[in-house]
């Protein structure tokens, strides 16, 4: 079957179930490939077992299935072994990990850099750990067009930086997020880079090696799987240096009552019954992604995303955020975030949502960007492979109608 939109869309259950929807939200939650969700169900009722303490063969099916998702996510991010990576409850989780395992490694006066860019998710951890251990915490300030303005890196940087924990694509401009010019800079002074993939996921497969990273973070509900699972990429010798987070069952080496000794990565990071089902989904949807011919999905999702903004552009008053031309990969993936004066986000929603199209509204999360770009909510369109051109001129046509009803 060929990667054409409609052949997509007829894929993911929820989808093919309403015809008459417009999904456009899928940087907040993407819709489940079939297949991520028939390997949760097979899992469920033919291998549903705990891992890693079992010796009876239904928890050796489980163990082995759980391992081979960790291979699987191995391969779409390019990991030098599946012993990097390390399956959370989702990006947050990861990136909450890396603060408090990583960061407890830090001394007052070492500095993080994040961005404003960031969701709160790598923002308030690092706040969190500033307050904590008084570290010093840097964001690297974005331009008018959302980008990160990386010409005083090396000066925010200072000689004690020893993390860059960056998104590597906004989940509110879509802005790409020049990340070989951050590892350059960090390499310079030993710093550490920890990219939050959340958003960039779901537009192909990774490679973590190529990239020259640290530490890698995303959520299986933004690439087709299962929600409640993500994983945590890390070097080998990141983790290894890294004491754990969370304790509990299945991340000792020993426990006495006076003491406990860890367990080796990734099951130091692994405390108490893992999310297996959904990391076993989870896999099913990634080793689907890598089947699929991602230039030619990247040129589909350009084009659509160009069409929205030459028609978004044709709305009196109406703000683009962020980059101001569609070109995927130079500027932005395929998140289009606007404000149109005097309308609210939560209203334009609303109307847009009797029309069938379901597009998110408000801070994203992300009220350091927002405040940076002037604004105090806006309302996004986000794009997957599962969209096509009807799905844009109804948004287009839906925003006339919003336009008119709420004026
Ligand atoms: N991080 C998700 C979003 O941007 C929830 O919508």
């Amino acid at each position: 079957m060929s990667d054409t939109a409609a052949n997509l869309r007829a894929q993911f259950p929820l989808l093919a179930a309403a015809p008459e929807l417009h999904y456009l939200d899928s940087a907040a939650t993407a819709q489940i490939h079939r297949a991520a969700l028939d390997a949760v169900v097979s899992h469920e009722t033919t291998r549903r077992a705990n891992v890693m303490r079992g010796t009876y063969r239904l928890a050796e099916a489980a163990d082995l299935a759980y391992e081979q998702a960790r291979q699987s996510a191995a391969r779409f991010l390019n990991a030098g072994s599946a012993g990097e990576i390390v399956f959370t409850p989702g990006a947050t989780a990861s990136l909450n990990l890396v603060a408090h395992a990583f960061g407890s490694t830090l001394k007052a006066g070492d500095r993080v850099l994040v961005s404003v860019a960031e969701h709160h998710s790598n923002f308030v951890p690092w706040q969190m750990l500033r307050d904590r251990c008084g570290i010093e915490l840097a964001p690297i300030p974005v331009g008018a067009d959302g980008r990160l303005d990386l010409t005083r890196l090396s000066e925010l940087m200072g000689d004690r930086c020893r993390l860059v924990a960056v998104t590597q694509c906004s989940n509110v401009t879509g802005a790409w997020t020049d990340v070989a010019t951050i590892v350059a800079a960090a390499r310079k002074v030993g710093a550490k880079v920890l990219l939050d993939g959340a958003q960039a996921v779901q537009h192909g497969p990774q490679d973590v090696r190529a990239m020259d990273i640290d530490f890698y973070a995303f959520s299986g509900h933004k690439c087709f799987g299962p929600g409640g699972v993500g994983v945590l990429w890390g070097r080998a010798e990141a983790l290894a240096r890294m004491p754990p987070f969370l304790g509990g069952g299945g991340m000792i080496a020993e426990v006495t009552p006076e003491a406990s000794t860890w367990a080796a990565p990734p099951q130091r990071f692994e405390a108490g019954t893992p999310p297996i089902a959904q990391a076993i989904g989870l896999a099913a949807a990634l080793d689907w992604m890598m089947t699929l011919d991602w230039t030619a999905i990247r040129e589909r999702e350009d084009a659509l995303c160009q069409q929205l903004i030459e028609g978004l552009a044709r709305i009196p008053g109406l703000r683009l955020l962020g980059p101001q031309h569609a070109h995927h990969c130079e500027a932005r993936a395929p998140i289009v975030s606007f404000d149109i004066p005097d309308l609210h986000p939560h209203d334009i929603c609303q109307v847009l949502d009797a029309q069938n199209l379901a597009l998110r509204g408000g801070h994203h999360c992300a009220q350091p960007l927002l405040a940076a770009l002037g604004a105090e909510a806006c309302t996004r369109a986000s794009i997957a492979l599962y969209n096509g051109e009807a799905d844009i001129e109804a948004l287009l046509a839906g925003l006339d109608r919003a336009r008119r009803e709420l004026a």
